[in-house]
């Protein structure tokens, strides 16, 4: 197949095209940066600099490449720092997750590409009522936090969107597995604390086993969406002390409700106290899906730990027999 990836220089982009080219897919790789041409050919693509928010030079590139499918995995999230503004912070992912789906299917269409797969997200989107992991027919939030209302509305309309257009949604826990996660820095510094009971439940996904859905979901028939997300949705005051130590850092501050409102505002709030988590039994289901990284508690250990002494030794002694 030959495989149109927007936004292939990514943490999730760079792990897709890397296991499409394994598998014998021919990739056309789209980026912003100029800077990132070479590294998205040393993945194994054709490297193409692409903006998606113009939409007529997305016309352009989806014309001139002829693909057969499309992944949309073009976002703006990466040294996202503020959480207290969060539409502000979303903004041009936002714009990313609309305007830059709009110009994608309008390209596809013209082109007659009827393969299209897009980033979406699942850990907090779901109604903050009844079981703490949900699946892809339950409801999503219908009373978002005012200071999410954009960033949530957007997701929507990609969800929406994309399968109107026959296509697939995915939608990814948070993602980890990559040295410079958002996650990693704050959890160092003490600066992610446990707000209230820690009640909010996350859905995780290693980074690779995002990749292989996604892989799968090429070939599937749409439209449709997925949770791409792992076997074990966490609470915030289980995983992140885990996380904490794995990275050897102090134990995550605690935090009441009402200080976390005033200084990190009402979204980060609802994330550590109501949000939903996300189960993944549809996408194993329907894609066949295995995961390498079943549990964060195994990943965390496998993406983050400092290697042990043991584990030196035994790397050691094999390159020795080698
Ligand atoms: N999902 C969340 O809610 C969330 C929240 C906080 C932090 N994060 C962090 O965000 C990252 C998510 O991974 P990701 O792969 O989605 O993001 P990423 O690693 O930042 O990659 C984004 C991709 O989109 C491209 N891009 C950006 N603006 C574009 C534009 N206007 N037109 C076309 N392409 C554009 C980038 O190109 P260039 O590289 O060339 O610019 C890159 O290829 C992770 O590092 C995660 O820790 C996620």
């Amino acid at each position: 197949m030959r495989v149109f990836v927007a936004g292939a220089s990514g943490a999730i982009g760079s792990r897709l095209v890397t296991q499409l080219t394994d598998g014998g897919h021919e990739v056309i790789g789209t980026f912003r940066s100029p800077a990132n041409a070479e590294r998205v050919r040393a993945l194994g693509a054709e490297p193409r600099v692409l903006d998606l928010l113009n939409s007529r030079a997305v016309r352009k590139a989806v014309l001139e490449a002829q693909p057969d499918a499309i992944v949309h995995q073009a976002t703006a999230l990466a040294n996202l720092r503020d959480f207290k503004h969060f539409d502000r912070s979303f903004h041009q992912t936002n714009l990313l997750r609309t305007q830059g789906t709009d110009s994608l299917l309008a390209a596809a269409r013209e082109a007659g590409v009827d393969r299209f797969v897009a980033q979406s997200y699942a850990s907090a989107r779901y109604a903050r009522t009844g079981t703490w992991t949900k699946s892809e027919d339950d409801p999503l939030d219908p009373t978002p936090v005012p200071a999410m209302r954009e960033t949530v509305a957007a997701m929507r309309y990609l969800d929406k969107t994309v399968t109107d257009a026959g296509g697939i949604a995915l939608r990814y826990g948070g993602f980890y597995g990559a040295a410079n996660d958002g996650l990693v820095e704050p959890i160092r510094k003490r600066q992610f604390p446990i707000v209230g009971d820690g009640a909010g439940v996350s859905s995780f996904i290693h980074l690779d086993d995002a990749a292989a859905a996604t892989v799968l979901a090429l070939e599937q028939d749409g439209p449709a969406i997925y949770n791409v997300v792992d076997d074990e949705p966490a609470r915030v005051r289980e995983w992140l002390p885990a996380l904490a130590q794995v990275l050897g850092a102090k134990p995550p501050r605690r935090v009441p409700r009402w200080l976390a409102r005033l200084f990190a505002g009402e979204a980060v709030v609802m994330m550590g106290t109501e949000s939903r988590g996300a189960s993944n039994a549809k996408a194993k289901r329907e894609l066949g899906w295995t995961l390498r990284y079943p549990s964060w508690r195994q990943g965390f250990v496998e993406a983050y730990a400092e290697p042990t002494v043991s584990t030196v030794t035994r790397l050691d002694r094999a390159r020795r027999a080698a």
